[in-house]
């Protein structure tokens, strides 16, 4: 069921800071971020908290990475003037929503996470039986309802945590969603539609309550949605008073799956850093080249005479990421043949990469050489970002009935 209001057309996103983005994370992630810039009001976070989760031992990376992951995302193409681009430890929100949240989740459904038993079974050097390691898909929940977040741009192996906030956030407004005056204050609401939707917010609330059409519900949605002259709180009400429930504070998210396929790494497995196998965005031109040129190729090709199977070849891979048909079907020929040399093959594939690296790398060296101006949208962003979680937290507090205001 759909509980969100008006704020479904929010989406936030965060990454940990552990290093130096790559090309897996531009062709995975930011490119999905730059694009959902022209039609969301995005947040997109630095999740240093989470990093601690696994990097407690040798936190000091930490922060030099949550300049440089900012730096990346600017270069990249992440604009400050229409995203919110803010650290998590600087909205100490976080903290008092993940404290407050945690009283409300059972141990079973953080336990139940797959990525609470996969990622110990993976870094089996670090000593990750800590409480916080267990309840960080519950401070991913705080950081996705902090900011009511319709959707959330994630890879597979975050859906599990989205459906956690989902759950949480169910529970949250079962708990707390009912007000004292709950049943009058919906309909003071309904009364501010007007005479015309007010007859047919009814008619959808008996269709649906009564006989349980589920169109009914829809229709509602969509009707309280595009009422104009109601606050969002009210149009909470509406929503929580169709449904049968109390008013929803806390929206349901949806995940957003990143469509984009796999980047290969050099080695044709899944780019990515435990892999050893990345191009990093700030790689320097000669480094780029010679990584590309030691990448291993068909191995029954030895030499240039000999004909390759493209399949067999981690360079193909990234010609299905850079290159166009024409392009393809020259080098898919041309290697079944021998007609080309894997040296030729690969040029192709350094100056795609060169080609579209270079204004990210350029814009990366003016942000080095201007700090200041990263740290200007970095305070602007959080700063933002700080007003949402402060209304939010006061929604909240009030909800649970503990403000002393
Ligand atoms: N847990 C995510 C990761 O490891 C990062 C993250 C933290 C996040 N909070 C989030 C992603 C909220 C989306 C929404 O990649
Ligand atoms: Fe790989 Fe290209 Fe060499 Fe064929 S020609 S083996 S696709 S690098």
């Amino acid at each position: 069921m759909n509980t969100s209001v008006s704020q479904n057309q929010r989406v936030l996103s965060g990454m940990r800071p552990t290093g130096l983005l790559h090309l897996g994370h531009y062709h995975g992630v930011l490119k999905n971020w730059i694009e959902l810039q022209h039609s969301y009001e995005c947040f997109f976070f630095v999740a240093d908290w989470h990093a601690l989760t696994t990097h407690y031992e040798n936190p000091s990376i930490i922060a030099k990475s949550s300049v440089d992951l900012v730096i990346d995302w600017l270069a990249a193409g992440v604009n400050p003037g229409s995203s919110t681009i803010f650290i998590q430890s600087r909205v100490p929100e976080h903290a008092e929503l993940f404290t407050l949240l945690s009283m409300i989740t059972p141990l079973g459904w953080l336990e139940r996470v797959p990525s609470y038993k996969d990622q110990q079974d993976k870094l089996k050097d670090r000593d990750l039986s800590t409480f916080g390691f267990l309840g960080y898909p519950l401070l991913q929940s705080s950081d996705i309802l902090m900011y009511k977040a319709g959707h959330v741009p994630v890879g597979e192996d975050q859906v599990a945590h989205v459906e956690l906030t989902r759950e949480v956030a169910r529970r949250f407004n079962h708990l707390y969603g009912k007000e004292i005056d709950f049943e009058e204050k919906a309909h003071v609401a309904i009364k501010k539609m007007g005479k015309k939707n007010a007859k047919i917010y009814k008619n959808l609330l008996k269709r649906y309550q009564e006989q349980g059409d589920g169109e009914a519900l829809s229709v509602g949605h969509a009707l309280i949605d595009s009422q104009q002259n109601i606050s969002l709180g009210d149009k909470e009400r509406l929503v929580g008073y169709l449904e049968g429930g109390g008013r929803i504070i806390l929206p349901e998210p949806q995940s957003l799956l990143t469509a984009s396929p796999k980047m290969p790494g050099l080695d044709g497995q899944k780019m990515s850093k435990s892999y050893g196998n990345t191009i990093a965005l700030r790689e320097s031109p000669e480094q780029i080249e010679k990584k590309v040129k030691t990448m291993p190729t068909d191995p029954a090709r030895i030499r240039r005479t000999d004909a390759g199977d493209p399949d067999k070849c981690p360079v193909w891979q990234l010609h299905q990421v850079y290159s166009s048909d024409d392009l393809k079907t020259e080098v898919e020929e041309g290697c079944k043949t021998a007609g080309i040399g894997c040296v030729d093959c690969k040029r192709h594939i350094i100056d795609s990469i060169l080609l579209e690296l270079k204004p990210i790398q350029q814009r990366a060296k003016d942000y080095l050489d201007d700090i200041s101006t990263v740290e200007y949208h970095i305070n602007e962003g959080c700063e933002a970002a700080r007003d949402v979680a402060r209304d939010t937290m006061e929604e909240v507090r009030k909800a649970m009935g503990i403000t002393l205001r």
